[in-house]
């Protein structure tokens, strides 16, 4: 049925991939996917599109926007099906940004442990609003009302 060089229908990629037909047609308005089709306007695909749905998967489990997975693809020779290499360097690039995350919400979750039992939610020195208290050495009080910038976390 699907022999080499032979095109998938939506139907078969969605069984091939485990992703929804509806999932598939949205890939494809993102143009993260793409298809040729038949004289009844039917959908066909490359069976290399598997591949690329496989990476999507993959980036999404990572928790990567589509936005930022589209970004990705598109950094792909002509949009071509991820190699063994690209998807090495995809994937390298993306543990640095999971690495990134983990600290930041390491860092959250520390913050949210001084909250909890407290409940001041204070815009000074609720951990949450104010880590570090960098706005400490503008002096007392309410420093934003006062004019001066936020800090940039
Ligand atoms: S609620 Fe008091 S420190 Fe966050």
């Amino acid at each position: 049925m699907d022999a080499m060089g032979e095109q998938l229908t939506i139907s078969q990629v969605s069984e091939r991939t485990g992703v929804a037909t509806s999932a598939l047609r949205y890939y494809e308005d993102l143009e993260l996917i793409s298809s040729t089709r038949t004289e009844g306007n039917q959908r066909r695909f490359e069976r290399s599109v598997i591949r690329t749905v496989s990476v999507i998967k993959a980036a999404q489990e990572v928790g990567l926007t589509l936005a930022q997975i589209a970004d990705a693809l598109s950094s792909l020779p002509e949009g071509r099906t991820p190699t063994k290499e690209d998807w090495s360097r995809l994937a390298s690039g993306w543990r640095d940004e999971l690495d990134h995350r983990i600290r930041e919400l390491t860092a959250l979750r520390d913050d949210l442990g001084d909250c909890i039992g407290c409940g001041c939610l204070s815009l000074r020195s609720c951990s949450l609003f104010n880590p570090d208290d960098r706005m400490a050495e503008s002096g007392t009080g309410a420093r934003f009302i006062a004019g001066e910038p936020r800090p940039t976390p």
